[in-house]
């Protein structure tokens, strides 16, 4: 069992399956659970925007009897005054029983782990990953395709580079196998190679151009906005910006019970009148988010786990990634790991 929720890889097969079918409880019968997380408390720590994400797990610890504190956007706390991660993360863990970071540079959870004597869930850190987005993710489908999670058809279509909930998405599937993955994307955004080692060991890849060259295939599309807030320069964003956009007409071509996902917020390339196609299932996704976040509180906050530290070694050289935690966060060792014969960055997983 898992003690934080840093990356989806966290987790064991068997850890997800106890938590999904958590969530399907919750799901039936929630008043059961109103009080099971009474006098706990949960604290938000939102570094970056969000709507579902932060009021998802608000909702979650509330309809579990819980409290919660934190912040959303970093002005009116003493972020503002200077105040690093450490010292942030270091002075919460005395106020609550878990921490939910969200924050814009690529590793802040793991680092504000390494600071917090309390379970951090990772609710985003920056283009690298989203594991709870990827909770609800799983559970949709699982719902949709009555539990059956091997052999679909499903295309990820945006921006796959910058997109972290894809990311943690494909790292997930390989806990399963003999799924057919058509990653719709420029080659300006595709999926870094490191999201995709472990998926494609059971699960087949194929890169595709263009929506209308899959559609007829599909079990799921998962759609995804560009990412405008992770580009370099607005040129390069605004040239990515309307290539993708699912409307009536190629939906005319999908089958019957395809299940059209998306993390949300969706900007452009979704059209308006797909919401109300019945294959449209994005609205339903974000309604299980408070479900399967009930079963994650559940799970981390009774009978914590000892925290058992990644197999990370100091290695004095500096990450580079311009949007790595170390960039902001002077006091974090230099700390990597390997992984396919390279050396990563432990925090954002670039290589070093
Ligand atoms: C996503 C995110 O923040 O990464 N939103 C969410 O949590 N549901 C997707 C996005 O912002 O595009």
């Amino acid at each position: 069992m898992f003690f934080d929720l840093i990356d989806f890889s966290d987790l064991a097969l068997a850890d997800w399956e106890q938590l999904l079918e958590l969530g399907f409880d919750i799901c039936e019968n929630p008043a059961a659970y109103r009080e099971r997380l009474k006098g706990r408390i949960l604290a938000n720590l939102f570094y970056e925007p969000s709507t579902r994400t932060n009021l998802s797990f608000q909702a979650a610890m509330q309809r579990l009897g819980g409290g919660v504190i934190g912040f959303s956007g970093t002005s009116a706390t003493s972020v503002s005054k200077g105040e690093s991660l450490k010292d942030t993360v270091k002075i919460v863990s005395n106020y609550a029983d878990a921490v939910v970071i969200r924050h814009p540079s690529e590793g802040a959870a793991y680092a504000a782990s390494i600071y917090s004597k309390l379970p951090v869930i990772n609710a985003g850190d920056g283009g690298h990953l989203h594991p709870t987005q990827t909770m609800v993710d799983l559970f949709a489908i699982s719902k949709l395709k009555s539990k059956k999670m091997t052999g679909l058809a499903i295309g990820v279509c945006g921006d796959l580079l910058y997109g972290r909930t894809v990311h943690s998405l494909l790292r997930a599937f390989s806990l399963y196998k003999d799924n057919t993955f058509y990653l719709i994307s420029t080659p300006a955004l595709q999926t870094p190679e490191y999201f995709l080692s472990e998926l494609k060991k059971r699960n087949e890849i194929i890169m595709a151009e263009t929506i209308e060259e899959c559609i007829d295939k599909l079990d799921i599309i998962y759609m995804t906005r560009i990412q405008r807030e992770r580009f370099e320069n607005e040129d390069d964003c605004n040239a990515q910006i309307g290539i993708y956009v699912l409307d009536k007409n190629k939906l005319k071509k999908a089958k019957d019970d395809l299940a059209i996902l998306h993390p949300l917020p969706k900007n452009d390339e979704i059209f308006a009148e797909i919401d109300d196609d019945p294959r449209a299932k994005y609205f339903y996704q974000a309604e299980l988010g408070m479900y399967i976040r009930m079963a994650l509180l559940i799970k981390i906050l009774e009978n914590p786990k000892p925290r058992v530290s990644a197999a990370a070694q100091n290695t004095g050289k500096k990450c580079q990634n311009a949007t790595c935690i170390t960039k902001t966060e002077k006091a974090l060792p230099n700390i990597a790991k390997t992984s396919g014969g390279k050396t990563i960055c432990a925090y954002c997983e670039n290589e070093i």
